[in-house]
């Protein structure tokens, strides 16, 4: 197969280094690709959102199957736009059509969805400029923390959480009024939910799904879970507190309703439902869906798929993965990321990324670098994913935290308390 896998991050070099192992695979291109993917393939230069020149491309270079890594190609139809074209339908997509990526393109839309389909998730109020005064009433009503969502995609910025009732009432007139554009148009008001959060990943071909790694992410950019949201500073598979019972009630109570959910009201949808979970008293809660693949949660997920992940897609693809078995390594996979300081504020690029060891036990990931005369150098806020094994998460974590202290650029940041909480 010849495959074109689009995305820059560290989650595209965990996909392309998977999908070089298949014995299925002809050629791989990633575009655009980072200092790491090009180990697995070929990067090439194209404008991710420019659906006109990946279909020409894709024909020249006999394209059979396009990975989606990112959200915005989804949410803006580059399934739509590959499958109604005569001359490219053949294409396989790894990702939903537009109306199945509004699960994570529209807050509201995933709201509805959940309700429709009795599938757990925090009570809320979509508000308006239309009904401000009830979006004002439901604040004053009800006591903080409140969490506040932006309908629509907003860089991973559009949810604030606030103690004070004054302030989450002056916050929604805000948000309202374009904080995040036309994303923030619409609020989603959330009841607070308290617990720890997890990440479950599964594949589905629209009727059928397989079940990936259960994942961990570490969001805030401080240690103990402390300061700004990040797209996620580490991760760890499996995490411990996910029991064998907990997983049951995710499938039973979420997973499968969500996959009947897409298959009812007949999205296309051949790809990746990201769910991130809450476990509040035992019980699993909904925070969110996305449409693909989590960065960090790729780093261990991945790199665990002991099957040939060419396959998986194919199944997917076709329709047939109710016949799919996956193959899990029971070792945990930890990833550690390496940042620019300042991220996720204003940081410096262009730093010679040096002493990357080559060990056997661990891999590194390329997220934010680039390739400038044969050397690496920065190219983003994070830089590079760490991801070591072991019988547990604090083997696995050691080995990790080690390599983290040998990579040397500029500025370097990384949390040395991954897996902290668990
Ligand atoms: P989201 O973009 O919906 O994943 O929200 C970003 C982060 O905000 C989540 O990872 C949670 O840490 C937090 N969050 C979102 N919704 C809630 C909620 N209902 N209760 C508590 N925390 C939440
Ligand atoms: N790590 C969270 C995400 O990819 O959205």
């Amino acid at each position: 197969m010849n495959i074109l896998l689009l995305g820059s991050g560290g989650r595209e070099h965990a996909m392309a280094r998977s999908f070089a192992k298949s014995k299925r695979l002809n050629q791989l291109y990633i575009a655009p690709g980072n200092a790491g993917t090009s180990q697995h393939g070929t990067n090439i230069s194209l404008d991710i959102l420019d659906f006109d020149i990946i279909k020409s491309w894709s024909q020249d270079k006999k394209i059979d199957m396009i990975i989606v890594g990112p959200e915005a190609p989804l949410v803006k139809g580059i399934y739509d736009v590959i499958k109604g074209d005569e001359a490219t339908k053949h294409i396989a997509v790894i990702g939903p059509s537009s109306d199945g990526a509004m699960l994570e393109g529209s807050k509201s839309f995933a709201k509805k969805f959940m309700s429709e389909f009795n599938i757990p998730t925090a009570s809320y109020l979509e508000v308006t400029k239309d009904n401000l005064e009830e979006g004002i009433n439901y604040l004053s009503n009800n006591v903080g923390p409140y969490v506040l969502k932006a309908d629509g995609l907003a860089a991973g910025k559009g949810v604030l959480i606030i103690d004070d009732t004054q302030e989450a009432i002056n916050s929604l007139k805000v948000m309202l009024a374009g904080q995040f554009g036309q994303a923030s148009a619409t609020v989603v008001i959330e009841q607070f939910l308290d617990g720890i959060e997890f990440s479950v990943f599964a594949l589905t071909d629209g009727k059928d799904y397989v079940i990936l790694p259960v994942a961990k992410d570490y969001k805030r950019i401080g240690e103990g879970d402390t300061g700004l949201n990040t797209g996620g500073m580490g991760a760890v598979s499996p995490p411990p507190f996910v029991t064998d019972k907990l997983m049951q009630k995710v499938e039973n109570r979420i997973v499968k309703p969500t996959i009947e959910g897409i298959s009812k009201r007949g999205f296309d949808y051949v790809g990746f439902v990201f769910i991130g979970l809450i476990k509040v008293n035992n019980e699993p809660y909904v925070i969110e869906y996305n449409c693909r693949m989590g960065d960090p949660e790729t780093e261990v997920v991945f790199p665990r798929i002991q099957s040939d992940v060419v396959d998986l897609m194919e199944a997917a693809s076709r329709g047939t993965l109710e016949q799919v078995q996956i193959d899990i390594n029971p070792l945990t996979a930890a990833a550690i990321m390496l940042v620019s300081g300042g991220y996720p504020e204003a940081y410096q690029k262009e730093k010679f990324v040096t002493n990357i060891p080559t060990t056997y036990n661990s891999i590194i990931f390329h997220a934010g670098t680039k390739m400038e005369d044969e050397k690496i150098m920065t190219n983003g806020g994070r830089v590079i994913a760490i991801t070591s094994f072991g019988e547990d998460h604090k083997v696995a974590l050691d080995s990790a935290k080690k390599i983290a202290e040998e990579i040397q650029f500029e500025g370097k940041y990384y949390r040395k308390d991954i897996g902290f909480d668990l």
